[in-house]
């Protein structure tokens, strides 16, 4: 076993005397190229499951092994977990356990030319997976404050055990290699806060009318959906999805005689206060620093009631005024109120629906974003539509013949002939579907 935590890299490199440091202008020349390989490889992931199988394959190929695994302290359990290993599912120990335990604990690596000879290593897990480990490298994972987060370790080396390079380059990659799995891990908690947030926005503003409860929800997956047909960026999906979950949001001042009127006709002050919303959605959300990549939401939220010509809401844009996300949302969030009940009517049938919002294409509604929305599946459009209804379920054969045929073209008729008809498979679902919601009630 070698450990040399204390020593400086210098001091390393001179007290060297295993005979692959002889080289040691290959080596430096190999060792420089593989650590910038590695280095530019991983600072470009910023997802942690993808960044810690880019650093395992990295490693594993940099020091020509058959394995390698990035444990992590998991601080709450006391438990070293690896989110993936070569060849095996999730593996978890206690922390203090074996020879990753023994590194986590005091911080410096070992390099053991033969596990079985070693008091320290752990077989449980070989007993477990059916693997024979040989050699291990190990050596911890400090952050940018000196802390071990975690530990490295590299299984059995091609040819031999591993050697002074070998720790070498770990050591440099350990750290590298910490800096950016917290960066990961910062990354995924903010995502996860801003995630939580606007999904508990949108519920307070569904939970508002129970009639249209669900409504931003469905009109951001039906957003998400036409969006992969617009092939747009994953920024600007990321925007109109959250746009699309927060558009209503502004409704929140909206009073209850309003909002919850059963009559289809508002009086014109009652019009005024509710074509008010959209540009409440705005001054809300304004406020809110959300990150420079998704900073359209407030505008594009904002602007769902535009209508091409001009005759829409607030500020009355026209065409290209008007955003282009701004513009797929007025499509999907007009088909959804639509199709919906509300509490002065019943949901009008899909096909009438299409039809309706196709008359208004080129005038009103973007033609793209029509044609968008005509392209979601009719498995998907029931999917969607049915969101939260646990026993609406479709066997498996009807889904691959409802997955292959569009809305678009059961409005266009397409799909409604022959005795086996998918439009009567359709159809009959969809009266499945409608009853379920008027069940809800
Ligand atoms: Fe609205």
């Amino acid at each position: 076993m070698s450990t040399f935590s204390e020593e400086t890299r210098d001091q390393r490199l001179e007290g060297s005397s295993h005979p692959a440091d002889k080289a040691e202008e290959v080596f430096e020349r190999d060792w420089l190229a593989v650590f910038y390989k590695v280095a530019l490889s991983i600072s470009r992931e910023l997802d942690l499951a993808k960044l810690l199988w880019l650093i395992m394959d990295e490693v594993r190929s940099a020091l020509r092994a058959d394995r390698c695994t990035v444990f992590l302290l998991d601080e709450e359990r006391r438990e070293l977990w690896s989110l993936a290993a070569h060849g095996e599912r999730e593996i978890r120990f206690p922390a203090d356990r074996g020879i990753a335990g023994y590194v986590l604990r005091t911080g410096r690596m070992l390099n053991i030319p033969d596990a079985y000879q070693d008091p320290h290593f752990y077989p449980e897990i070989d007993q477990k997976t059916g693997y024979r480990t040989r050699s291990i490298l190990t050596a911890p994972l400090r952050n940018r404050v000196g802390e071990v987060i975690g530990v490295f370790q590299v299984l059995n080396k091609e040819g031999g055990p591993f050697t002074r390079v070998d720790e070498l380059l770990l050591d440099a990659i350990s750290g590298l290699a910490a800096t950016q799995i917290e960066n990961a891990q910062l990354y995924a908690e903010q995502k996860r806060f801003l995630e939580g947030t606007i999904e508990a926005l949108a519920n307070t503003i569904d939970a508002r009318d129970p009639l249209t409860a669900g409504h931003s929800k469905r009109v951001a997956l039906l957003c998400v959906d036409m969006a992969q047909r617009l092939e747009l960026s994953e920024a600007e999906r990321e925007t109109l999805r959250i746009a699309a979950l927060l558009h209503d949001f502004g409704k929140i001042g909206v009073r209850d005689d309003i909002l919850l009127s059963k009559s289809d006709r508002l009086e014109p002050e009652e019009l005024i206060v509710m074509r008010d919303h959209p540009a409440r959605t705005r001054k809300i959300l304004e406020p809110i620093r959300f990150p420079k990549r998704l900073r359209d939401v407030p505008i594009v939220a904002s602007l769902h009631h535009e209508r091409l010509d001009g005759s829409g809401y607030p500020d009355g844009l026209k065409g290209e005024e008007i955003p282009f996300l701004a513009r797929i949302l007025a499509v999907a969030d007009v088909f959804d109120a639509m199709t919906s009940r509300r509490t002065y009517r019943e949901p009008m049938h899909i096909l009438q629906v299409l039809q309706q919002i196709e008359a208004g294409k080129g005038t009103l509604y973007d033609p793209r974003c029509v044609e968008a929305l005509a392209g979601i599946s009719a498995l998907r459009f029931l999917e969607i539509h049915t969101n939260g209804q646990p026993d609406f379920l479709i066997p498996e054969d009807h889904r691959a013949a409802l997955g292959a045929v569009s809305i678009g073209e059961f409005a266009r008729g397409i799909g409604r002939q022959g005795e086996n008809g998918v439009g009567r498979l359709f159809e009959h679902y969809y009266r499945v579907a409608l009853q379920g919601e008027l069940a809800d009630e």
